[in-house]
């Protein structure tokens, strides 16, 4: 099998970071060599734009500041880390990636379709996951799990509104694109813990 890039995706809160330890070992259990990144970060310089982008400032961020942030990140980590991983047979799992842009840039923020696919076309020259699982929460419940660990940053401070634009972008991307798996992530832990597993196993045995 070729290596492939598989992506978890969500809003804040709807297990991401939980789904990713899930298939870790999913993948070490199927002898499968992969790396980890997450977006926006996943390299020194992107982590630098990850820190701006998610900090508050004195000044309002322009919809167009964050979002070409969040591409100049991409850019980073899809030519440094992305692209020689997988022409190096590793496989890549990825914490978000360019579905995060479409739904929070293009339903939160409503930036133009035709933007974004311009942007997204200069920087994946056609690198498309292999794999997308997205986890469909409800908006307040991922907050609120999302405001258990912490303080909560620039964006998560974002009315529940943007949340509910972003998660109908998201539901309404993924109906439309069969790479992109929805799981109900407002089930309990083991629920959603089985639906990864059965999704994985789905793509393992369509990719033999
Ligand atoms: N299905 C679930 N039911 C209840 N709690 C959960 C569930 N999944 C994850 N959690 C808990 O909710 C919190 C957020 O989960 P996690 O960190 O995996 O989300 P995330 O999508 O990575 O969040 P972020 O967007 O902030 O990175 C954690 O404390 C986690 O243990
Ligand atoms: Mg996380």
């Amino acid at each position: 099998m070729t290596a492939k890039f598989i992506v978890i995706e969500g809003l804040e809160g709807a297990g991401k970071s939980t789904a990713i330890s899930i298939c870790q070992q999913f993948l070490t259990q199927h002898n499968v060599d992969f790396v980890n990144v997450r977006e926006p970060g996943g390299t020194p310089l992107a982590e630098q734009l990850r820190d701006l982008v998610k900090a508050n400032h004195q000044e309002q961020i322009a919809s167009e500041t964050e979002l070409l942030i969040m591409y100049a990140a991409r850019a980073q980590l899809v030519n440094n880390v992305i692209r020689p991983a997988l022409n190096n047979g590793q496989w890549v799992l990825g914490d978000r990636h360019d579905l995060s842009s479409q739904a929070y840039q293009g339903g939160g923020r409503e930036i133009e379709q035709t933007t974004l696919k311009a942007l997204s076309d200069i920087v994946l020259k056609g690198l498309k996951p292999d794999l997308t699982i997205y986890l469909d929460i409800e908006p307040s419940i991922g907050l609120a799990r999302a405001k258990g660990r912490g303080e909560l940053d620039r964006i998560e401070q974002e009315a529940l509104s943007f949340f509910e634009r972003t998660r109908a972008q998201y539901l309404n991307l993924a109906n439309n694109d069969d790479s992109i798996k929805t799981v109900n992530a407002n089930q309990t832990m083991a629920q959603v813990h089985n639906d990864i597993i059965t999704v994985l196993e789905q793509f393992m045995q369509s990719n033999n």
